[in-house]
C-alpha cells in the first residue's frame, strides 16, 4: 500500500448495525469522511457457527449509517473480496500463535486468521487514513493492530469504548438472537465482570462461580495482559478480565479491566530530546498528571543555593533535605506550578544559575534517594506521566508504558541552535554544539548515580524529523495499545 485516500476514515462491519457501530461512526466522522463496509466474512466463521443465520439487513444499515454521519456504505460481494476463491478462499495471513492462543482464539480455531485476511483485503481496496474498531472485541483490536504493523501499512488504528445497554449488556449484533428471558439473564455477564475488584485474591474462580450461578455455560474466563494477551496476575497493574459464555445457544463475550491503580507512563531519555514539551502535552491530552522530576531536582538546587550551600557538597546538602517540601501542581492549560515550602518557585528554578548546578546536585545519592521516595509516593495511585532521568528504571519499574524518547546528536544540536536563536542568544558553531551534547550524553550515561539508561522494556522513539504533534500522536498510540478507552477515557476537549 503506498497511497491513502486523504482523510478517509474506515469502519469495517458485518452489518446488522446497532448503536455501538453508531458511536464508532460518529467518532470517525469527526476526523474525516467515513466509509462503512458491510461484509459478512465467511472466512471467520467456523463450520458449526452462525454464518447462515447471521443477521443481514442492508437497507436499514444504509439508513442508520447515513443517520450517524457516514459518507458512504459499501457492501461488496464475496467475489469482489476473494476474486480467486469466493467463499472458501483459505486465509492468506496467519496470526502469530501467541496472540490467538488464549481467549476467543483458543476456542475459535482459524477465526482470527479469517479476520486478518479480510481486513487486509479491505484495507488494500479502501486505503484509509484511519481504521476504526470497537474495543468490545479487544482481542480482535490487538490482532488488527498487529496486522497493520506486520504489513507496515500507513494506517492508524483507533479503538472506541464499548457501548452498553442501560443494564450493562455490551451491544452486539448477536444480542438479537436472545429470547426476552435470555435477554434479562444476559445482563448478569457484565454485572459479574464489574463486581470483580482489581485486588480480588482469585478473580477467575469468583467470576466463573458467579457466571455459573447466573445460569450461563461458561466457555472461558481469563485474565490477560491487554497488550500481549498472555495470562497474568496482580503484577500487571491493568489487566483484561474476559469471559465467553453461552446464554441458551447464543455466545456472548465481554470483559472488564482490572486496575490495581490508574495508568502510569514513564518517559526517559537524553537531555535536549524535547521530553518536557512532549510529555506535558501528552499528559494533558490524556488527562494524566504531569510529573516533571527535572523540576524537583531544580527545586532542590534552588533551595541549596538559597541556603548558601555548595552544590557539590553532598554531606552539607543531606540535612537540608529534611526541611524541604516540594509540591507540583498542574494548572489548567498544562502549565505546572512548583512550590518549595509553600513558595512559588516555578520561574526561579529555570534561572541560568540553577541550570548550571542542577547536574551536580542531582548526582548526590542522598538527593536521588529522597526524591525517588517522594516520586514513588506521588505515583502510588497512578494517573501520572512522569518524565525524568531514571523514571522507567529506578522510580516506576512497573509503569504501564515506558518510552525512551531520543534524537540523534545532530538533530538535538539543530534544535538547540534554533532555540538559542529564537531566544536571542549567541549560537555556537554547530560542531561545538554537537560535541557538547555528545559529552553530556557520555557523562550522563557513565555517572555513578542514576546513569542514563534505557529500561529493557522501554520503547525507543527516535524523534528526528518528527514535529511535536507527530511525537504526541505516536505516544498516544503506544498508550492506547496498552490502556483501553474503557479503562481510561480520553477527556473531552
Ligand atoms: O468485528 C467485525 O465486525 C468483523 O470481525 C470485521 C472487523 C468487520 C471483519 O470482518
Amino acid at each position: 500500500m503506498t497511497t491513502q485516500q486523504g482523510d478517509l476514515q474506515f469502519v469495517p462491519t458485518m452489518g446488522a448495525l446497532h448503536a455501538g457501530h453508531g458511536t464508532v461512526i460518529r467518532a470517525a466522522s469527526a476526523m474525516g469522511p467515513v466509509l462503512v463496509s458491510v461484509f459478512v466474512n465467511p472466512l471467520q466463521f467456523g463450520p458449526d457457527e452462525d454464518l447462515a443465520r447471521y443477521p443481514r439487513r442492508l437497507e436499514s444499515d444504509l439508513a442508520l449509517a447515513e443517520q450517524w454521519g457516514a459518507a458512504a456504505l459499501w457492501a461488496p460481494s464475496a467475489e469482489q473480496i476473494y476474486p480467486q476463491g469466493g467463499e472458501r478462499h483459505p486465509p492468506t495471513i496467519q496470526v502469530p500463535p501467541g496472540l490467538q492462543k488464549h481467549l476467543c482464539g483458543a476456542v475459535r480455531p482459524g477465526h482470527f486468521d479469517g479476520v486478518v485476511t479480510v481486513v487486509a483485503r479491505l484495507l488494500d481496496l479502501v486505503r484509509p487514513r484511519q481504521l476504526w474498531l470497537g474495543e468490545k472485541d479487544w482481542q480482535q483490536l490487538v490482532i488488527l493492530r498487529w496486522l497493520v504493523a506486520h504489513l507496515a501499512l500507513p494506517v492508524i488504528v483507533q479503538g472506541v469504548a464499548t457501548v452498553r445497554e442501560a443494564d450493562g449488556l455490551a451491544l452486539s449484533s448477536r444480542n438479537q438472537y436472545l429470547s426476552p428471558d435470555q435477554r434479562r439473564m444476559a445482563a448478569a455477564l457484565p454485572k459479574a465482570l464489574q463486581a470483580i475488584r482489581g485486588d480480588a485474591s482469585d478473580p477467575l474462580s469468583a467470576l466463573r462461580g458467579s457466571l455459573s450461578d447466573a445460569g450461563f455455560d461458561v466457555e472461558y474466563v481469563q485474565r490477560v495482559d491487554p497488550r500481549t494477551l498472555q495470562p497474568c496476575g496482580h503484577e500487571t497493574a491493568i489487566s483484561l478480565l474476559a469471559a465467553a459464555v453461552r446464554c441458551g445457544s447464543t455466545r456472548l463475550i465481554d470483559h472488564a479491566f482490572l486496575m490495581t491503580r490508574q495508568p502510569l507512563v514513564a518517559i526517559d531519555g537524553p537531555a535536549g530530546a524535547g521530553k518536557s514539551t512532549v510529555t506535558r502535552a501528552f499528559a494533558e491530552r490524556l488527562g494524566l498528571v504531569y510529573l516533571d522530576t527535572g523540576a524537583m531536582y531544580r527545586s532542590v538546587t534552588w533551595f541549596v543555593q538559597q541556603r548558601g550551600v555548595d552544590p557539590s557538597d553532598g554531606l552539607a546538602i543531606e540535612p537540608l533535605l529534611n526541611d524541604l517540601d516540594i509540591q507540583l501542581q498542574s494548572l489548567p492549560g498544562g502549565a505546572q506550578q512548583v512550590l518549595v515550602n509553600g513558595e512559588d518557585v516555578s520561574t526561579a528554578i529555570r534561572s541560568p544559575e540553577v541550570t548550571a548546578s542542577v547536574s551536580a546536585v542531582a548526582a548526590h545519592r542522598s538527593v536521588r534517594q529522597a526524591l525517588t521516595v517522594q516520586q514513588k509516593a506521588m505515583g502510588s495511585k497512578g494517573g501520572l506521566v512522569a518524565e525524568g532521568r531514571d523514571i522507567g528504571t529506578a522510580v516506576f519499574p512497573d509503569a504501564d508504558l515506558k518510552v525512551f524518547l531520543t534524537a540523534t546528536v545532530a538533530e538535538r544540536a539543530r534544535r538547540r541552535a534554533l532555540d538559542l536563536e529564537q531566544r536571542g542568544f549567541a549560537v555556537p558553531d554547530r560542531a561545538d554544539l554537537e560535541a557538547q551534547i555528545a559529552e553530556r550524553d557520555r557523562l550522563d550515561s557513565s555517572r555513578e548515580e542514576a546513569p542514563l539508561m534505557q529500561a529493557d522494556d522501554a520503547i525507543e522513539l527516535v524523534t528526528d524529523g518528527m514535529d511535536i504533534d507527530v511525537v504526541i500522536e505516536a505516544l498516544v498510540r503506544l498508550f492506547r495499545d496498552r490502556v483501553a478507552e474503557e479503562a481510561w477515557p480520553t477527556p473531552q476537549r
